[in-house]
């Protein structure tokens, strides 16, 4: 059908191709609401886990202890699995993209990074928050955070249909703003040749990838197509330093800080699927000290 409507309306095959791809990553109004749901129920884990945390910490858990909370949470709310193995990073371990051990205990003052999703009637979720696990940022943890949340709040405001916007064109925004709070938090200078390379050595990853039945659905369609009205993203900038590069200041050496929001593209802006989790620094420290009750 898709074919013949094309055809009807006399498009060039290159745009039937394009057109086909679209129709594979925008959601109908029924997708959609299960992204609703799946994302809901993770953000509603997440809150879970950020609560216990502290006490899970005092009582002398491993990262694990968060991963195994996240999971019996989405269970209870109804998803069937999660959508990928947790990561949950605790201080150094978060400069690890993949770090999927999650053996290692917490430490009272670090912080914390968590990237888990779930899988809710076929439909995933795909989250990162970082938090203090004793509920209170360091000025130096803070800095870094603020710097990575302010890159995450402009890349989901380009998520608007029909605005030219892309996967492509949003990471290369991205580089641009994480390039700018590098200088500003005295980590690069502004005329050093190498800057480029030096930014993606601590922001190693892509902006975001689009999601849907899987995590990344699909790769095969291409991070320049234009965001449409129905399509899912994640927004996922981050910083990473690692523990002993000298060529960082030593105050940010071992701090590394993900903020990640799954993100409905619409015609009247994006709708944040995720924010039911706390993600402004003082909404983290607060959910972080409510603790259970
Ligand atoms: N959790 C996998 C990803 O963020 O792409
Ligand atoms: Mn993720
Ligand atoms: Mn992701």
């Amino acid at each position: 059908p898709l074919l013949a409507a094309c055809q009807a309306r006399r498009l060039a095959p290159r745009s039937v191709a394009r057109l086909a791809q679209n129709l594979r990553v925008r959601k109908s109004d029924a997708e959609a609401a299960l992204m609703r749901k799946s994302a809901a129920v993770c953000a509603g884990a997440f809150r879970t886990t950020m609560a216990a945390s502290a006490m899970l910490t005092r009582e002398g858990h491993t990262e694990d202890a968060l991963a195994a909370t996240f999971e019996l949470d989405v269970r209870l709310a109804g998803a069937e699995r999660l959508a990928y193995p947790c990561v949950v990073a605790g201080g150094a371990n978060a400069v690890t993209l993949h770090y999927m051990h999650n053996n290692a205990r917490l430490a009272p003052g670090s912080l914390l990074l968590m990237d888990a999703g779930c899988s809710l009637h076929g439909y995933a979720s795909d989250l990162t928050r970082t938090w203090p696990l004793d509920g209170a940022f360091t000025a130096a943890q803070r800095r870094v955070y603020d710097a990575v949340l302010d890159v995450n709040e402009r890349c989901i405001e380009m998520c608007v249909a029909g605005s030219g916007a892309s996967l492509a064109s949003i990471h290369r925004a991205s580089l641009q703003w994480t390039f700018e709070h590098l200088v500003d938090l005295g980590i690069l200078r502004r005329d050093d040749p190498a800057a480029a390379s030096k930014v993606q050595r601590y922001y190693p990853h892509a902006i975001g990838h689009w999601l849907g039945l899987d995590v990344h659905d699909t790769p095969h369609v291409g991070t320049e197509t234009a965001l449409d009205a129905g399509m899912v993203v994640t927004v996922e900038p981050g910083l990473y330093f690692p523990p002993d590069d000298d060529a960082l200041p030593e105050w940010c050496r071992g701090i590394g800080v993900r903020i990640e929001d799954d993100v409905l593209v619409g015609a009247a802006g994006p709708e944040v699927l995720t924010a039911g989790a706390p993600k402004h620094a003082d909404d983290v420290e607060a959910c972080v000290r409510r603790g259970f009750g």
